[in-house]
């Protein structure tokens, strides 16, 4: 077997990039295809169309391995593992749109020439469906864990790889194991279903983290602890671990809140109420919202209050506004009566429609200045580094909800701010 086997990869948004760019840089010839045309003329061009830190880079010095077209022809040509990376979105009944894999099989026709490589996050027993439907097509289930902001790092540097296969596609798990023999990271073996179910269980499992650590915070605030002191004790002890407990305003993104629906959705549509998952859900819902109360506890109504929130992305380091939490305050806080500006380093600009008629800042400065109160939604590293002697001049009432827990507390405070964070 060719230890450089080339590789096809469909699909190239965010996660399909990064794996045509990561692969590529392990030395893969990698032949990528997306039916969005401007989206594979500007990676042909060798522009990246998201910010995600590292990737341009790895792009622009492999260019000669990635190969982009809206065409599947060359994919199927050059490559026998076809890595899926398509979408998975939810759908309103909360279970998952498979209608874009369904295209990609479609594609393939009856030919069993290649081996699907599932990449994108699946419902568990879809991989067990599709064999059943499509007799000798060789599958294997191989999720990714990256993280948006450190996807590259998270692909070179894996906490571990998991490939999913029944006996008749062992040969093909065989060659996607060895194309990350190089990353020197514990690779688990299982089948399919385990291997599909291992993605959502862990999804839900950090997202269900979040939530009691929020959960604690909120507590915390009643009966006078800091969670940030409570989490590092906690932290410390192996097996709860310190990743993931950092409480906030809520966990966003394309993924965590998508993925404990798709397992809560999965396991009601096999009998199963999830009553976990169901409190994790509404935990997260109602700590976006839990910002409003703390605005009118210094300000009152809001009507007519000059709002500043500072980030729009759902995490820092990317531009993806997906399920982010600054929609769902923004909207809350036109809702009662206030003025919303808003300011993100690179995602504003993508969520100006979404953002019920806020004002797009054209800096941190220029939201805060004249406003009532200052929500930190995103923790850009760039909010801590504001001179905030000057913001302090320029607001009109100088109250800081920090939903991360990111800023200097005490420097605030003798600053002569009026500070609220979460669970302290
Ligand atoms: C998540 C998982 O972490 C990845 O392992 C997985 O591959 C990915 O989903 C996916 O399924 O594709 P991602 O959504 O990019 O990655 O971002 P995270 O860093 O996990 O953050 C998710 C949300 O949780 C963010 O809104 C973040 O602010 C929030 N969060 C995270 C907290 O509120 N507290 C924390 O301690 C950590």
């Amino acid at each position: 077997m060719d230890e450089k086997e080339p590789v096809g990869v469909i699909g190239v948004g965010w996660v399909g990039v990064v794996t045509a760019a990561c692969l590529a840089e392990l030395g893969h010839e990698v032949w990528a295809r997306d039916i969005v045309e401007e989206k594979v003329a500007s990676l042909s061009r060798g522009e990246v169309p998201i910010h995600e830190p590292g990737l341009p880079e790895l792009v622009a010095k492999n260019k000669d391995r990635l190969h982009f077209s809206a065409d599947m022809a060359p994919v199927l040509e050059h490559a026998r593992l076809l890595f899926v990376c398509v979408d998975t979105p939810p759908t309103y009944s909360g279970d998952a749109d498979l209608s874009r894999v369904e295209a990609v099989l479609e594609e393939l026709g009856d030919s069993n020439d290649h081996a699907l490589v599932m990449k994108s996050t699946v419902p568990v027993g879809t991989g067990r469906s599709i064999q059943r439907r499509r007799d000798g097509l060789a599958y294997v289930a191989n999720p990714e864990f990256l993280k948006e902001g450190s996807a590259v790092e998270d692909f070179m540097k894996p906490d571990r790889v998991v490939i999913g296969a029944e006996d008749d596609s062992a040969r093909f798990a065989d060659r996607v194991q060895a194309l990350y023999a190089a990353l020197d990271a514990p690779v688990v073996r299982t089948d399919v279903a385990s291997a599909e179910m291992i993605k959502l269980a862990s999804n839900a499992f950090l997202a269900t983290k979040i939530s009691f650590i929020n959960e604690i915070a909120n507590v915390s605030e009643e009966l006078g602890a800091d969670v940030s002191e409570v989490a590092r004790g906690m932290g410390l002890d192996d097996r709860i671990g310190w990743k993931f407990l950092r409480a906030g305003i809520g966990y966003g993104g394309s993924c965590f809140p998508k993925d404990v629906q798709a397992l809560k959705q999965l396991a009601g549509n096999s009998g199963y109420h999830f009553q976990l998952l169901t409190a994790v859900v509404e935990v997260n819902e109602l700590q976006k919202r839990r910002t409003i109360g703390k605005l009118q506890k210094h300000l009152g109504s809001l009507v007519g209050k000059e709002i500043a929130l500072l980030g729009v992305a759902f995490k820092p380091h990317t531009d993806d506004i997906r399920e982010a939490t600054s929609l769902v305050l923004s909207g809350r806080l036109a809702g009662e009566g206030a003025s919303v500006r808003v300011y993100d380093p690179v995602a504003a600009a993508k969520a100006d429609s979404m953002l019920a008629g806020a004002r797009i800042a054209d800096s941190a400065m220029d939201a805060l200045d004249g406003a009532d109160a200052a929500v930190l939604v995103t923790e850009w590293p760039e909010f801590a580094e504001l001179d905030w002697a000057e913001v302090k001049r320029r607001m009109r009432f100088p109250l800081i909800v920090d939903g991360r827990n990111f800023l200097d507390r005490e420097a605030l405070i003798e600053a002569g701010f009026v500070y609220e964070g979460i669970g302290r």
